[in-house]
């Protein structure tokens, strides 16, 4: 048996302790393997396989897809869609692949079947059909023609996806720029016309609801929307706001901010809300998602496909466009901001710049990548990593925390600075790495009050800050200088 699946079997203790009774010994700890042996079980008692995976399948709690192929049924491959997405695209020249975005099959065609929940695919060696998961018969699937470019060749000479994403950013900011404002030549900003951005100027509060990252970008929104234009903005992990029972007051707007615009939680939860009368909004870089189509008014980031599974340029276009809202709402409110709009146009010039001097497309042979390898050559016996920051740095430390652990599989924790001695300093010996972000903004001088007690505990220092900055330089072990 061969399985792929995507997502979460939440029944998967109740459904181990009855396969073990039934003999089984599952090897590993995923609730993935579970799912091979109830369709084994099935088979077993003389259930053909398709229906086999069909009947186990609906024994599953929880959002999740599968592909499953078995050794028994040599040339068929049943797939499952309830939740996460699920794609089959056709080649011309005959055969159909699956995945869960088209994005990556586009090297062989254009032609999708988007499978709904409950969709099961049955594909055969000259064949493939669409049956309905509970009563087996076959329903209608129309197929999409899906533009876009066959990403694998367009990796250039980036050695991966994600050094590209990230050198994309000054191209995604350009973009946003351009879809979002236009400068007069006075220098006043003036917004294009999204339907999003009315429902969000008519807001009285703002809710962000987002997973991951994306709910770092959405807690960075808030702290510019809260500072800018005065609205108060909540931020929620999608997946414990689903399961409380949250008071919206009236004026709420729930905004659901996610890259893929296919997160379970995320999307759930604008489920629950609009189905409760509240407005909803969609922040997310994929136009046709779930979410976008979910919500009541929709607005892209503009990053364009990301392949690399650590959000990069999405992380950054949702935080720029984040900056821009708040910006516009600021705005509207008689606010005169043109000195951001200033700043913001010579962003991409200036990330454009900073790339291009500091990062070399293999990402070491450059002054940023040299820096940067210098310093974590020494950390690979480290005990953990700390990443520290307050006001924006906080956000961006508890971003850079998940991408370390994402990326490096190293503990990390990204803490605010000023929660180190309410607890966590109780772990600051030698061979910790305390990794501080700082941008020389209001709180620098509280960041820098906690270093002191970090060294004193014998914690390695590492400084990420402004060049400029000799002071909070002397007091770090290592320093990496953002800009040039
Ligand atoms: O597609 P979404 O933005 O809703 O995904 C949410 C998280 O899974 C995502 O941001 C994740 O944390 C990042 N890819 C990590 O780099």
């Amino acid at each position: 048996m061969v399985l792929v699946h995507n997502g979460i079997i939440e029944n998967y203790l109740e459904l181990q302790q009855e396969l073990i009774l039934r003999g089984h010994r599952p090897e590993s700890q995923t609730d993935s393997e579970l799912f091979g042996f109830l369709v084994l079980d099935a088979m077993e008692e003389g259930i053909d396989f398709v229906s086999a995976v069909r009947q186990s399948f609906l024994r599953l709690r929880g959002a999740c897809s599968v592909l499953v192929m078995s050794e028994r049924e040599p040339g068929v491959i049943v797939g499952v869609r309830n939740g996460p997405p699920l794609v089959a695209v056709v080649d011309p020249e005959g055969g159909v692949m699956l995945a869960s975005d088209p994005q990556p099959l586009f090297v062989m065609g254009h032609e999708v079947f988007f499978l709904e929940n409950e969709d099961v695919i049955v594909l055969r060696e000259r064949t493939f059909e669409f049956l309905n998961l509970v009563t087996g018969l076959p329903v209608e699937r129309t197929k999409t023609w899906i533009p876009g470019e066959d990403v694998a060749s367009g990796l250039g000479s980036f050695s991966h996806f994600m050094l590209k994403e990230i050198h994309e950013q000054s191209r995604v900011c350009s973009d946003i720029l351009e879809q979002m404002v236009k400068r007069s030549q006075e220098g006043a900003l003036q917004w294009r016309d999204h339907a999003a951005m009315n429902l969000l100027a008519e807001a009285k509060e703002l809710c962000f609801v987002a997973c991951g990252s994306a709910w770092h970008a959405a807690l960075l929104g808030k702290y510019w929307i809260e500072r800018w234009a005065r609205i108060p903005v909540s931020v929620e992990l999608a997946s414990e706001f689903r399961y409380r029972d949250p008071v919206l007051r009236p004026g709420t707007l729930v905004v659901g901010v996610s890259q893929s615009g296919e997160t379970a939680d995320t999307l759930a939860v604008i489920k629950a809300v609009k189905a409760q009368g509240i407005p909803t909004m969609g922040l997310c870089n994929v136009r046709g998602s779930l979410i976008a189509q979910e919500v009541q008014a929709f607005l892209p980031i503009f990053a364009g496909p990301e392949i690399g599974v650590a959000a990069t340029k999405t992380f950054f276009a949702q935080s720029f466009l984040l900056a821009l809202l708040a910006v516009y709402l600021a705005e509207k409110q008689g606010k005169d901001l043109t000195v951001f709009g200033e700043a913001f146009f010579q962003l991409p010039e200036l990330l454009s710049k900073q790339l291009k001097l500091q990062w070399s497309e293999n990402g070491t042979s450059c002054s940023l990548g040299a820096q940067v390898q210098a310093v974590v050559e020494g950390f690979s016996d480290a005990k953990g990593f700390f990443f520290i920051g307050r006001g924006y740095c906080y956000t961006l430390a508890l971003e850079a925390a998940l991408k370390l652990k994402e990326l490096a599989y190293d503990h990390a924790e990204g803490y605010a600075a000023g929660e180190l001695k309410h607890g966590p300093m109780a772990m600051l010996e030698k061979g910790m790495v305390v990794v501080v972000l700082d941008c020389k903004d209001a709180w620098r001088g509280k960041t820098i009050s906690n270093l002191e007690e970090v060294k004193a505990r014998g914690a390695t220092v590492v400084g990420v800050g402004d060049p400029s900055d000799r002071e909070l330089q002397s007091l770090c072990h290592h320093w990496i200088s953002v800009l040039e």
